[in-house]
């Protein structure tokens, strides 16, 4: 069960199990036998603070740093990249203080402001009700600023161009990059990962449905079947190459190694970025059906790894240490492993998607790949310079969607926000 504090019982609504309880009729019974929990059933009376949890179900938002990053990953993705559409400073900082409320609401299972069920029944409701009855499904929401921001189209809309960090570069061009516009960039982001898609959903559409007027979605993408693994313990999943994906990847009881490549430090500064991170998002398509008339011994050779165990070539087993001598000159592993970059280690957090067919027969497939570091200089853009020159997987792939975002530190409590101390 997640600890209730002082601090989000401010912002808790009955939990979205608990208010259906009240509600009586086949809703409530179905969330019911759905999930059996005391939530659900004990319903009204004196449980309203009580999240809907049961252990492991909801995701603590306060804390040092912001969840989603090094949280064990979970099943389904919802990224939204945001325009700022009011040049008005004061009304950003409203914004951001309402979503960090919202986000604090929903990650524990509870709805937005007044619910979805308002008392006055001629305005719309708060929230917009299609969680309800869901569990909070470990839903992490996970928000960053982009480069635009802090100048756009040579104006420093809302004071903070001194404040730019010096690591939120705009991502230099790769060789082979074919970047939509419509998919790449973005003022604002929010990361929502949960176990149940439809949670991380509703989450998203609820931010931008806060945000009317002061922010529109600049291009969203859903994902699903992670592509990385936090928890090395756990089975390490497959992408839509068919090959297990995030076997050496940084853990997130890692601590040692998440301060020395994941986290902002003081000595990097700014003072705003602190515990916080960047992240680089890429929409990576495959040419799944090129892919799919492909030898297994050229798969193998591509990645450098065995498909069946994932071990490397050379190797037994998928833990055993790679050889990169053992693999080709330009396997994929081989490559962007860290002996290759001189040190160069990012945390992997990416999904597959697959958003249909693309007009030709095609599936619209790939791997939204989303990537943490303490600086991206030091990170993504000295590995992604070596891929995208030689990577043996680029005959299989193209970058279609980028974006850069500084993600700072965690919501220490409920007077704090998204981002405060860079208004500060
Ligand atoms: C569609 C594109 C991609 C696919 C299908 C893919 C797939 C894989 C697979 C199967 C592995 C081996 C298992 C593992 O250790 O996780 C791997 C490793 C890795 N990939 Fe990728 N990857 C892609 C793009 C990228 C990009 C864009 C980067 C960074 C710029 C990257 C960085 C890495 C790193 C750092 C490793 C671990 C290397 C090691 O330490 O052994 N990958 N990738």
């Amino acid at each position: 069960m997640t600890e209730i504090t002082e601090e989000n019982k401010t912002v808790q609504r009955p939990s979205r199990r608990t208010l259906l309880g009240w509600g009586g009729a086949g809703l409530a019974l179905g969330a019911a036998v759905a999930g059996g929990t005391a939530a659900a059933l004990n319903g009204g009376g004196g449980k309203d603070a009580e999240p809907a949890a049961s252990a492991g179900d909801a995701e603590q938002f306060y804390g040092a740093h912001q969840a989603g990053i090094a949280t064990p990953v979970q099943d389904r993705l919802h990224f939204a990249a945001f325009d700022v559409t009011t040049s008005d400073r004061k009304q950003l900082i409203a914004l951001l203080k309402e979503w960090s409320a919202a986000a604090a609401a929903m990650t524990a299972g509870h709805e937005v402001g007044e619910g979805a069920i308002s008392d006055n029944e001629e305005l719309p409701p708060d929230d917009t009700g299609e969680a309800l009855g869901l569990k909070p499904s470990r839903l992490t929401l996970t928000f960053g600023i982009g480069p635009g921001l802090f100048e756009k189209d040579g104006k420093d809309r809302f004071g903070l161009k001194s404040r730019r960090p010096e690591a939120l570069i705009d991502l230099p061009a790769f060789k082979g990059d074919n970047l939509d516009p419509a998919r790449s960039g973005g003022d604002l982001c929010v990361q929502a990962c949960a176990d149940d898609p439809q949670v991380a959903v509703h989450a998203i559409r609820n931010l931008a449905r806060i945000g009317m007027g002061r922010v529109a979605i600049r291009w969203s993408q859903l994902g699903f079947g992670k592509t990385s693994s936090t928890t090395p313990d756990a089975m390490t999943p497959r992408n839509m190459l068919g090959f297990k994906d995030g076997t050496r990847n940084i853990a997130g009881t890692e601590t040692d190694r998440l301060d020395k490549h994941v986290w902002v430090s003081k000595k990097d500064g700014p003072d705003w970025m602190v515990g916080g991170s960047y992240l680089v998002a890429r929409r990576i398509r495959m040419h799944i059906e090129t892919w799919d008339r492909t030898s297994l011994k050229e798969q193998e050779d591509v990645f450098g790894r065995t498909k069946a165990e994932g071990a490397p070539q050379g190797k037994r087993r998928e833990r055993d240490e790679p050889n990169l001598k053992a693999m080709k000159d330009d396997a994929h592993v081989r490559l962007a492993h860290p002996d290759s970059n001189s040190g160069a280690t990012i945390l992997r957090r990416g999904y597959s998607f697959t958003d249909g067919t693309d007009g030709l027969g095609r599936l619209d497939a790939g791997l939204f790949f989303i990537a943490y570091q303490r600086d991206v200089r030091d990170g993504f853009v000295p590995v992604q310079t070596r891929l995208s020159r030689s990577d043996a997987l680029n005959e299989y792939i193209q970058h279609v969607g980028s974006a850069v975002f500084a993600v700072p530190p965690g919501v220490r409590d409920k007077d704090d926000w998204w981002g405060k101390a860079l208004f500060a």
